[in-house]
């Protein structure tokens, strides 16, 4: 039996993936910003809900399908846009791709993939989304918009939580590149972790093959700040959406909402869904927890669009709350990339099975037959009602 086989729970493969992947690309993972307080928060405020406990309850033909912007999905959820996948393990971005599309929930590519749009779309064969970062140029956007659509994308996630770079200090101290510099101490990592080595040199695709060669200097990832800058549109507005909307054709989602105000914002402003996200806890240090201010999105405007979300997911247990507390399903980021680094394509079948297992097991022992069913009635008040300051 293998290790992949043997975890039992995200967290051993996250232990495996510890293992298994060079420091440098492993932190780059679990790290939020600045103290990391709210990358913490994201995790705690889902075990201050607790489940209502129902029994004497058929239990037979149970469903764990449900539907996101009108798709089929196996699970409600999805893959998040995680930048530098195929850092965490050769070829990442696809790998993850295809475990997606096997397991019936979408995958999302993040702008600073390291496999590109062009990659993914030939080495899968159902839809993918595609996560768009707007930048200052915008005949390279419009570009970008124009590839996702050629790759027939069926949904734009814009996210609009990063103009500005949150530091993350475990990426300084461990001078984080990509492709990695070699350094002696690199070197030294990489006899330590010779069968991601042998991987990556199998492998062409190393640096950011969606914005090569628009940019020459973009492979240094802690360098990422100053590019940011440089780069990324300083002035993006609501008003974005509409054309960015226009150019593509088809749905966008937008991401990084965590303010009711904001999610009514992006609504009026065209948006076909929301993520409620604070970006894994990488962005405002200090704000509070997804799943904390989700109720009060959902109040706000769940009654005119798709609320999705993420942040802290960890279990099936986890998603169950973010259903209950009124999401339509949710994103998970760290769930694939520790199953990634723990087993590459099978590491993530393997995060996501785990998740879909624990998700029956609990809404069953919740005495619920159909996950388009969760809801308020499966938990108890939460404890979570924000005490606004103003
Ligand atoms: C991210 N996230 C992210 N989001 C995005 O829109 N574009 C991106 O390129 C990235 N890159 C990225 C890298 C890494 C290593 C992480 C962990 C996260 C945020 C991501 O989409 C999502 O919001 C969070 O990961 C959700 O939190 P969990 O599920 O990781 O707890």
């Amino acid at each position: 039996m293998s290790a992949l086989d043997r975890a039992l729970t995200i967290e051993d493969l996250k232990r495996i993936a510890r293992r298994r992947v060079p420091k440098q690309f492993f932190d780059y993972i679990d790290s939020g910003a600045y103290t990391e307080g709210t990358y913490r928060a994201n995790e705690d405020d889902f075990r201050k809900i607790t489940f209502r406990q129902r029994v004497a309850v058929n239990l037979e033909n149970r469903n764990l399908g449900s539907t996101i912007l009108g798709q089929p999905v196996s699970l409600p959820i999805a893959i998040a846009p995680v930048g530098s996948t195929g850092m965490t393990d050769a070829d990442g971005e696809i790998k993850a791709a295809r475990a997606a599309e096997k397991f019936g929930v979408p995958f999302t590519l993040s702008t600073m993939g390291i496999c590109s749009i062009e990659d993914i779309a030939e080495n899968t064969t159902k839809p993918f989304w595609f996560q768009l970062y707007v930048m200052r140029d915008r005949d390279f956007i419009y570009r970008l918009i124009d590839r996702a659509k050629a790759a027939k994308c069926s949904a734009l996630v814009l996210t609009m939580d990063l103009q500005i770079l949150g530091q993350r200090h475990k990426d300084l101290r461990n001078g984080l590149t990509a492709p990695p510099k070699f350094t002696p101490k690199f070197v030294a990592e990489m006899m330590l972790k010779p069968g991601w080595a042998m991987r990556m040199l199998g492998t062409k695709r190393h640096t950011f093959r969606n914005i090569a060669g628009h940019v020459s200097d973009a492979v240094n990832l802690a360098s990422l700040t100053e590019w940011t800058r440089t780069q990324f549109d300083l002035t993006l507005n609501w008003t974005d959406i509409a054309w960015i909307k226009k150019r593509f054709g088809g749905p966008v989602i937008v991401k990084g909402i965590l303010d009711k105000d904001d999610a009514q914002l992006a609504i009026d402003n065209g948006a076909d869904a929301i993520v409620v996200s604070n970006h894994g806890g990488r962005q405002l240090d200090g704000a509070p927890s997804s799943i904390r201010v989700l109720p009060e999105i959902v109040d706000a405007v769940g009654h005119k669009t798709e609320v999705l979300m993420d942040g802290g997911i960890r279990s099936g247990q986890d998603l169950l709350k973010a259903l209950a507390l009124g999401a339509k399903g949710a994103l998970v980021g760290r769930i694939m990339a520790f199953g990634l680094g723990a087993g590459g394509e099978a590491g993530v079948a393997r995060a996501l099975e785990i998740v879909r297992k624990e998700t029956d097991t609990t809404m069953a022992l919740m005495g619920e037959r159909d996950i388009r069913n969760i809801g308020l009635h499966n938990i108890y008040s939460n404890d979570l009602e924000r005490r606004q300051g103003y």
